[in-house]
């Protein structure tokens, strides 16, 4: 049985749920990029939510990048989220937000990214997230090997409707 959403998260209800979409992505010294993207914010009844996020290719469906996390609202404005990706990068995030039952805006600033030995350098990473009549979209911005901070990504996804 589905356990009740944590009271400490109900201001961020509307972000509960299947999102998919599809992205698009550049950054100096590598070629413009499309992809198709599902994200799942979820939870377990504690005072977090959990994130997870897989992508692939249009064109053969090749999968790209994912990533997993968890987010932690802090109290009316303020909020902490974690995520790894499977290449070795590791996000420490405070960010702001603002919710009410049907739109949300969360604006993320990393605190610290952390890389494992063989991981690309990311420096600093700055996510914006907004959910308005049923639509996801997000823009991320990074300063990573050696250039400055600028974006990388940004994809629109609809809630997938429950059957
Ligand atoms: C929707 C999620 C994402 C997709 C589809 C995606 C896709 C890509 C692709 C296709 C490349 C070029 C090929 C490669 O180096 O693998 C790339 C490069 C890169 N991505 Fe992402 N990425 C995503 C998210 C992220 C995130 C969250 C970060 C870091 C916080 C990140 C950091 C990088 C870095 C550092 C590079 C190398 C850039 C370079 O060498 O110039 N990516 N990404």
């Amino acid at each position: 049985m589905q356990p009740s959403l944590h009271k400490a998260c109900q201001p961020l209800a509307v972000m509960v749920g299947e999102w998919r979409g599809s992205g698009i992505g550049d950054y100096p010294g590598i070629e413009k990029f499309e992809y198709l993207e599902e994200i799942v914010f979820s939870h377990v009844g504690k005072p977090f939510l959990t994130y997870s996020q897989k992508t692939k290719t249009p064109s053969d469906g090749q999968p790209l990048h994912s990533e997993q996390g968890f987010l932690r609202v802090i109290d009316d404005t303020t909020l902490e989220m974690v995520i790894a990706q499977p290449t070795g990068i590791i996000e420490a995030h405070n960010g702001f937000y603002a919710a009410n039952p049907k739109s949300c805006v969360v604006n993320l600033e990393s605190t610290q990214v952390a890389s494992t030995a063989t991981a690309k350098p990311v420096e600093q990473v700055r996510r914006l997230l907004r959910i308005e009549d049923n639509r996801l979209t997000y823009d991320l911005s990074m300063a990573a090997v050696g250039e400055p901070m600028q974006h990388h990504l940004e994809a629109s996804l609809e809630r997938v409707k429950p059957e």
